[in-house]
Formats: C-alpha cells, sequence, structure tokens
C-alpha cells in the first residue's frame, strides 16, 4: 500500500537542470549554473511584475515612491536584475539585452566565463498598465574567441549556435520553460515555497488549434501573408479555419500555442520602415524561441527559411517571424515563395 505521508516526487528546476547536465559527462557545471542565475532573476522579476500597480499608487508623483527613490521602469528593473545575478559569477564573458544600444563585457574586476547572454528582459512590457502577461527570454551562446576581450561579433551567431534558450512568463502564475538541446520542460513557480517544480516536462507542440497575429495590419501585409492568413481562416484551405489569439505579447503568445498548437506570425509589412523587415529582434526573441520550437517539435522561419540559419549582422537586427506547428509554419513558406518572390 502507497505510503499516505510520502510526497509524490518533486523535482525542482535545480535537481532537472543537474540532471540534464549528466548528458554532457564534460561538462563543469557552469551552464547549469548561468540557468539557475536566470531562474532566480525570473523570481525577482516576478515578485515585482507582481506589484506593478502598486509602484504608481506608492509614488506620489509616479516618479518618486514613497521612499523618495525613484520608480524604476518596469523593464530597466528587468534589465538591471537580469545583470547584477549574472555579470560577477565568472561564467559569461558578456551580456546583450535588447534594452541597451551596445553589449556589456564583464567588468574587469569580475572573473571572465566562456558564455555569452542574449535576453529580452521584459517582453511586452507596454502590456504592464493593463495588467496583461509579460515574460522574459534568453538565449546562451558559447563565445567564440578562447581568451581576452570580448569583441561584438561574438554575438553575431546564428541560432544553430545556441547551447541553451528558454523564457520566463510572468502570467497567473511564473513558468520557466528552457531547453538545452534535450527537450523543452517546463517549471511553474510554488509561491509558498518559492521555488520552480517540473509541472511541463518534455513539451511536444499538439496539433494546431490557433493562429496570433495583429490583423490590424493586415492591409500593409504582402500578398503572400494575406493569402496564408486566409489559409489559416479556412479559406479554400485543407484545414479547418483555427481560432484566433493574440495577446501582444510575445511570450505569451508562443507559450499558450506551444502548449495547445499553433503558429504565431509578425510578418514584415509596409505601414512603418522599421517594420519592413519585421518588428522582432533575431537575437534577443526570434533565435532563442525558434531553438525552442525545434527542440518542442515545430519550426520558426522568416518567411523564406529557418530562423535559427540566420547569422545576425547587428546587435539588434530585426526579422519577419513565423513560428509555431511545423506544417503550418512550412506552408507560409510557400505563399511567399510562389506569390511574393
Ligand atoms: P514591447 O515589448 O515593446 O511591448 O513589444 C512587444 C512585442 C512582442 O512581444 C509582441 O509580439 C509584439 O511586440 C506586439 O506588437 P504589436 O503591438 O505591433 O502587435
Amino acid at each position: 500500500m502507497a505510503d499516505q505521508a510520502d510526497p509524490s516526487p518533486i523535482i525542482t528546476i535545480e535537481r532537472h537542470i543537474l540532471d540534464e547536465q549528466t548528458f554532457h559527462p564534460e561538462a563543469t557545471g557552469t551552464l547549469t549554473n548561468i540557468l539557475y542565475d536566470l531562474a532566480l532573476a525570473g523570481k525577482v522579476i516576478a515578485s515585482k511584475t507582481a506589484r506593478a500597480g502598486l509602484a504608481e499608487i506608492l509614488g506620489l508623483t509616479g516618479d518618486i515612491n514613497i521612499q523618495g527613490e525613484k520608480v524604476m521602469k518596469l523593464d530597466r528593473f528587468a534589465d538591471l536584475t537580469i545583470t547584477r545575478l549574472t555579470d560577477h559569477t565568472g561564467r559569461l564573458a558578456g551580456l546583450a539585452s535588447e534594452e541597451n544600444a551596445a553589449f556589456m563585457p564583464i567588468p574587469d574586476k569580475y572573473p571572465m566565463g566562456k558564455y555569452l547572454l542574449v535576453f529580452d528582459p521584459l517582453d511586452g512590457s507596454s502590456n504592464v498598465d493593463f495588467n496583461m502577461p509579460v515574460g522574459t527570454i534568453f538565449g546562451i551562446y558559447r563565445r567564440v574567441k578562447e581568451s581576452g576581450p570580448v569583441d561584438e561579433s561574438e554575438f553575431f551567431q546564428p541560432g544553430r549556435n545556441l547551447v541553451a534558450a528558454g523564457y520566463i512568463a510572468y502570467g497567473t502564475s511564473t513558468m520557466f520553460v528552457y531547453t538545452a538541446g534535450h527537450g523543452v520542460h517546463g517549471f511553474t513557480l510554488d509561491p509558498s515555497v518559492g521555488e520552480f517544480l517540473l509541472s511541463h516536462p518534455n513539451i511536444a507542440i499538439p496539433k494546431a488549434k490557433y493562429f496570433s497575429v495583429n490583423l490590424g495590419y493586415q492591409l500593409y501585409w504582402s500578398l503572400g501573408v494575406q493569402r496564408y492568413t486566409e489559409y489559416l481562416q479556412g479559406h479554400e484551405s485543407d484545414i479547418k479555419g483555427l481560432s484566433l489569439r493574440y495577446i501582444g505579447t510575445l511570450v505569451s503568445d508562443f507559450h499558450r500555442n506551444l502548449l495547445a498548437g499553433g503558429v504565431f506570425y509578425y510578418p514584415a509589412d509596409s505601414k512603418d520602415p522599421k517594420a519592413r523587415t519585421g518588428k522582432l529582434r533575431l537575437l534577443y526573441e526570434a533565435a532563442p524561441l525558434a531553438f525552442i520550437a525545434e527542440q518542442a517539435g515545430g519550426y520558426a522561419s522568416d518567411g523564406r527559411g529557418p530562423i535559427l540559419d540566420i547569422t545576425p549582422d547587428s546587435l539588434h537586427q530585426r526579422t519577419p517571424l513565423f513560428i509555431g506547428n511545423r506544417d503550418l509554419v512550412m506552408k507560409v513558406e510557400d505563399f511567399i515563395r510562389g506569390l511574393d518572390d
């Protein structure tokens, strides 16, 4: 008879990441510790996002809080939290954040490591004021040079070189989802014990249910993307029309589609000069999520080929993004090839 006092197995994120390390007998534990540092950063950011509305109440003018300190914007807070929890550990050689124009080499006073961290500290931050979900996205690369100061060019690696990637979703609960190349695993923060616990092992994208796109921009899309959208809606297609869901926070839209099946896209459009090549950033958003998508059996494309094969030539390079179920993402490549090229 089962012992009623014996709890069911609880797998903490620390234990899971350590177990994954056994796939790499040569591992020193450095990557394991970077992931654990990021999980800690996620807890700190989650506790702050949960108080987002209160910052305004506590700040008399909106800029100065009751202690006389400046109320920091949440995306700046998230950026500093991640930087301060990772810059001194001797595990990283440099960090590049969507928040900052230049990358940050590890300060001289700290030891230098062999990994590079790229991250979007608070994706969807414009949603914060409306109590909607936001997220953090990260990717970890090995540095290119053996030693010496980090060059910006070391960050210009295709997503195929990613060693690990993940995101933290700050929603109704806080989730940490990551891959180190052996499947995608999700952990939910249990606030009562302050720990991420394995809740979604070996995530695989199921049959598509949703499509997610800002339909408000449809007029500005290429013919291929417009026809693709009609295809997803079930016009003259071999699929039943999908249901539309769009939050406007990439992490949340991606996370839902990863668990429920579906495709998210943010195509190039002609309304905004910056968006002609798409709005989303290759290094901080598209490539890490593309790695996760492929590990979950999905696929990510810029409409013409795999996101993971694109080598960036600048830190903040933008890209169109189509990501989700493999068959649906490959379908947009057919439409674009046939109608736009
Ligand atoms: P931001 O972090 O500036 O709020 O941008 C969010 C990004 C991404 O998370 C989301 O998918 C997309 O922008 C939404 O853009 P639109 O508002 O143009 O649909």
